[in-house]
């Protein structure tokens, strides 16, 4: 097979962490006799340097051209103070809705070998799977700034959900855990807010096509406390953008590392885009420290979901698992390798 991939590296350990997963990436398509060709484009920080916006025209039509998208991360402290349509995340949030990719998958699995990381006493293992809404929403709504009289000062954002948006993001939430272990949980805060009475009435009409899924609703706050109490009461979540972007980085913590969870963003088609669910960790940039586990595992979501290439992928998580479980950690989850070193215990490994 031949593998057509946009590089997004993006800023801050985004290079590292993108270095280090096709250097995984190399491996698997040699071994299965795949051909990878890289395209590099500008997103994020780096693109407003060289070009003075977070998206230029060239890598959008790049990643339109592509077969799937690789992401490092982008952002950092030095673009904080621009206005918001002039910020690096403009460049995520803008190929995520140019592209259409309105799913995004963010798997959090606690390996037993990083049980000792988790801040809960109690728990052991547990594996979940966010169905995140990835281009409606708060993030995507009317937004803007108004003069309130007296009050000085206002702004707003608006949460906005059509049915049709909550259908095809319930949908791939009821197929994933139709092919799990039958068991979704709708997040919403249908007690105060009418978007998510909406989206809870969705829910409901969808729950009554699957009739194999164990389906129930939560109200947002009791789910941030659920995750904490026994994470192990949920299988696959399905929530809005904002909720699954909170919840998401809440649940990572409880792996052991936010370091540790890759993403998948998808659409109707099979061009996705792969990104670990965390940042650019300009703290740590150019250190050589970085976790890339989380960017390798994404490249084993890319192969699983955009090319179909189920061994490969297996292969990936198998090799990432096995280190874990040799003692090939990274000073995140307890270790000392650095990303070159983990990346060879990874390499050697398939
Ligand atoms: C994420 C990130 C992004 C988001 C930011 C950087 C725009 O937090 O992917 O979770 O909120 O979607
Ligand atoms: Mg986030």
């Amino acid at each position: 097979m031949n593998l057509n991939l946009a590089l997004l590296k993006g800023d801050g350990i985004g290079p590292e962490i993108v270095d280090s997963a096709i250097a995984v990436l190399d491996k698997i398509c040699a071994k299965y006799n795949h051909t990878v060709k890289y395209n590099e484009y500008l997103a994020g920080g780096c693109a407003i340097d060289a070009t003075g916006i977070p998206l230029p025209e060239e890598t959008l039509k790049g990643c339109l051209e592509s077969d799937s998208v690789l992401l490092g991360a982008v952002g950092g402290p030095k673009w904080d103070t621009l206005p918001g349509h002039l910020r690096p995340e403009k460049a995520l949030l803008g190929v995520r809705k140019a592209l259409g990719l309105y799913a995004n998958i963010r798997p959090a699995t606690l390996y037993p070998a990083l049980s000792e990381r988790c801040p809960l006493r109690s728990a052991k293992a547990f594996d979940i799977v966010i169905i995140r809404e990835l281009t409606g929403g708060i993030y995507f709504g009317k937004s803007g700034r108004e003069d309130a009289g007296e009050m000085g000062e206002a702004a707003f954002d608006t949460e906005y959900y059509t049915v049709k948006e909550i259908e095809r993001i319930g949908r791939v939430g009821f197929e994933t855990a139709i092919k799990r272990n039958k068991k979704l949980t709708s997040i919403d805060k249908a007690n105060v807010l009418e978007s998510s009475r909406l989206w809870r009435e969705t829910m409901h009409k969808l729950a009554a096509e699957y009739p194999d899924v164990d389906y129930s609703d939560m109200l947002v706050d009791n789910a941030a406390m659920q995750l904490i109490r026994d994470p192990g009461q949920f299988d696959v979540i399905v929530t809005s953008n904002m909720f699954g972007d909170i919840l998401s980085d809440e649940a990572s913590q409880l792996t052991g590392s936010i370091g540790m969870l890759p993403s998948a963003s998808l659409g109707e088609g099979t061009r996705g885009m792969y990104e670990p669910i965390h940042g650019s960790a300009p703290d740590i940039a150019g250190k050589g420290v970085a976790n890339p586990l989380a960017t390798i595992l994404s490249v084993a979501m890319m192969l699983r979901y955009s090319f179909n290439l189920e061994a490969e992928a297996k292969e990936i998580e198998n090799a990432v698992e096995t280190a874990l479980n040799n003692g090939h950690l990274t000073r995140d989850i307890g270790g000392e390798l650095g990303t070159a070193a983990i990346t060879e215990e990874i390499l050697k490994l398939i």
